[in-house]
């Protein structure tokens, strides 16, 4: 079988079959259709107003496209691989349904200009919709910290045991990275938001088009000022890779401490039935399937983000069909990390708990409180490379008795240091090691709380600004 032509009367034979297959994008572009749609709209109607074409046949290709819209909306549209891509195949279709005028649509564009019209388009949505789940995501965490500010967790450098914290504070460092990843967003979506609509091929039109009126129906904030960068550039898509491999990169670290929260080792949180697995053989287990499997989708937003880079490298102007290469990645990429954030935020939301009783076990049986003893001379005048010396020989000496520092006699600590008075033992009780750390961005119960309110009402301001 061979394919219809689509271009030119230059073409006097039809594509191979195969080849017609491998150079199509209709498989995966179709994606794009609504946005499609908009932009041949917007372009329909900058015709007119220009006096490109006539006000009517501005109204039939219009009328044209919101059929085709219809139509793929009831599942009548499914252009094969003879369309080769959406543009081509939008076109077709509305010359069917519009006749001859049909034909007018393309005047002063190409398909180079009209795909990077949409995959703008496309990510603008997608941008929006991501940004509006990370408010979700935040809001979130912040509803489980509200809930266990003086719960406390133990908190680890070099994944060993450190000093400990509030878990509220702990959930926090997820928020803030949560913000920035909103932030950062909001950063790119600048950059996003330019229309190459009318860029032409390469080198802008002879038809007396206006850019800036079909960028503002469009709702673009800026046009580009050059047109071989406007329909080549692709750093708008990098950006947005990296934006998401850093979504991902965050979401992974909360996986990866979920995963071992949820170990037998920690047990620090149990899963809810509903968003976790069995074993097919195992009976007794209980997967964290959900944290797993963002943790491993992680990889392939990072391969998109390198794919694109390469993909762009050493590209010389302007449009080269290498340039079709960015949208399953960026499809691909968009999918995943909307289902990430989208799983993530039930996993939170319902699908484990934390086991207080275990926690509060947990930070009291270790020497995560030797700081405070270190501090606790170095008040007292200590200097606290010196009390910080004492204090590693407590600890061995501790260890090799089998005891915990709150186990010592007040004569054994006295023996120590003269410094060391009965209040030793309220300094070193875990509640109040964490209360004492009241540094701006400390963990200290008052701070904790401070920070939740800012973090609350910052969450509501960018919802209501969004
Ligand atoms: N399907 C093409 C793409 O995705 C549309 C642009 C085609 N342009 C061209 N000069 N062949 O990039």
């Amino acid at each position: 079988m061979t394919q219809a032509k689509t271009w030119s009367q230059r073409f006097e034979k039809a594509l191979h079959p195969a080849i017609a297959t491998f150079n199509a994008s209709i498989g995966f572009d179709i994606e794009l259709i609504e946005y499609d749609l908009t932009g041949s709209i917007a372009h329909a109607q900058m015709l007119a107003k220009t006096g490109i074409i006539s006000p009517e046949e501005g109204e039939q290709l219009v009328a044209g496209l919101e059929q085709i819209r219809q139509e793929y909306r009831d599942g009548q549209f499914n252009p094969g691989v003879d369309a080769e891509d959406i543009h081509f195949a939008v076109e077709r279709r509305l010359t069917e349904i519009a006749g001859d005028v049909g034909k007018k649509l393309h005047t002063g564009r190409s398909r180079n200009d009209q795909v990077g019209t949409d995959t703008r388009l496309y990510l603008r949505d997608q941008i929006r919709q991501i940004r509006a789940q990370l408010l979700d995501f935040q809001g979130v965490l912040l509803d489980i910290a509200e809930g266990h500010v003086e719960t406390l967790i133990p908190g680890y450098t070099h994944l060993q045991r450190a000093q400990p914290l509030s878990l509220a504070h702990h959930l926090l460092a997820y928020v803030e990275m949560a913000n920035r990843d909103w932030e950062r967003l909001g950063e790119i979506y600048k950059r996003v938001d330019i229309s190459p609509l009318g860029c032409g091929a390469l080198a802008g039109t002879t038809f007396p088009i206006d850019r800036h009126y079909s960028a503002e129906l469009l709702g673009f904030g800026q046009v580009y000022a050059n047109s071989l960068d406007g329909v080549s550039d692709r750093d708008w898509a990098i950006e947005f890779l990296g934006a998401a491999s850093i979504i991902l990169v965050h979401l992974s670290r909360l996986s990866e401490e979920i995963i071992l929260w949820a170990s037998q080792e920690f047990g620090f949180v149990t899963l809810t039935d509903s968003c976790s697995t069995g074993s097919s053989i195992m009976p007794q287990k209980k997967n964290p399937d959900v944290p797993e499997l963002v943790r491993g989708k992680t990889g392939r937003v990072f391969g998109h983000l390198q794919g694109m880079l390469v993909l762009m490298k050493g590209l010389p102007l302007a449009y080269n069909k290498d340039l079709q290469e960015d949208k399953e990645a960026l499809f691909d990429a968009v999918k995943t990390v909307k289902g990430c954030l989208e799983a993530m935020t039930i996993l939170l939301a319902e699908g484990m708990e934390f086991r207080a009783p275990r926690l509060a076990e947990a930070v009291a049986e270790d020497f995560s409180n030797a700081t405070d003893v270190a501090d606790y001379l170095a008040t007292k005048g200590v200097p606290f490379r010196e009390a910080y010396n004492l204090v590693g020989k407590v600890v061995r000496t501790c260890l090799e008795s089998g005891k915990l520092l709150k186990d010592l006699t007040l004569e054994e600590w006295q023996s120590l240091h003269p410094q060391f008075e009965a209040d030793i033992y309220e300094a070193i009780a875990p509640h109040r090691v964490v209360a004492a750390r009241n540094s701006y961005g400390g963990t200290g119960f008052e701070r904790v709380k401070a920070a939740l309110k800012m973090a609350c009402d910052r969450l509501n301001s960018a919802r209501s600004e969004s």
